[in-house]
């Protein structure tokens, strides 16, 4: 018999494809990269140009972006520790599916728990996975602040914001480290691509 869930009535249906089967029709292999990193430090504008190039390749590519699927799949969920964590849990098990069927997912979310990072490389298999730590510091990206959240935050009109009134935990071992106020982002992107192709 199949994985068995905690519920055991469902159990797992086996697929008749196997993973390297779905690689062999797209000519690459699945990978998640995970941009993780405080808001405005350039996670999603690097993940952006990134995935242009790469479909400019001919790869298959998608952006998982936590702005957007907070539109949709997470819509229910605020900035709570418990609901970034069931944040961050969704995305994983979106680009963990996404990877298995052969795709270069690129997720963008603050992602502020080491925890829940290391249980999205788990999940998705640490072979698989590349942790890229996009840094700024606050006052930067508070000067940058392209939403005006940062603004918002200081004047106290956002709750549990990050880096401000919630806590970010760095990567201490992250596979990139991208200084967004050191490099441009073309080497920023140029960097990532490096690891990937
Ligand atoms: S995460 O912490 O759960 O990983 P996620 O990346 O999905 O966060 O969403 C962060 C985005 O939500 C930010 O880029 C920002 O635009 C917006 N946002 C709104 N409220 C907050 C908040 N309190 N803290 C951080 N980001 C916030």
């Amino acid at each position: 018999m199949g994985k068995i869930n905690i519920n055991h009535n469902i159990i797992w249906d086996e697929t008749k494809v196997t993973y390297e089967e779905r690689c062999k029709n797209l000519g690459q292999q699945g990978i998640v990269v995970w941009f993780t990193g405080i808001s405005g430090s350039g996670k999603s504008t690097i993940a952006a140009e990134l995935e242009k190039e790469l479909i400019r390749l001919g790869k298959v590519v998608y952006r998982l972006d936590g702005d957007n699927i907070r539109h949709g799949l997470c819509s229910d969920l605020g900035f709570s520790e418990e609901d970034r964590n069931e944040n961050v849990r969704r995305m994983t098990e979106i680009a963990a599916l996404f990877k298995d069927a052969g795709l270069i997912v690129l997720v963008s979310c603050i992602s502020p728990s080491s925890k829940m990072r290391e249980f999205a490389k788990k999940r998705v298999g640490a072979d698989s996975f590349l942790e890229v730590y996009v840094k700024a510091d606050i006052d930067t990206c508070a000067k940058r602040d392209p939403k005006g959240l940062y603004e918002k935050a200081l004047r106290g009109e956002i709750e549990n914001f990050t880096g401000i009134s919630s806590p970010y935990e760095e990567p201490t071992k992250p596979d990139i480290l991208i200084v967004t106020t050191h490099i441009s982002i073309e080497e920023s992107v140029k960097k990532v691509m490096m690891a990937i192709i």
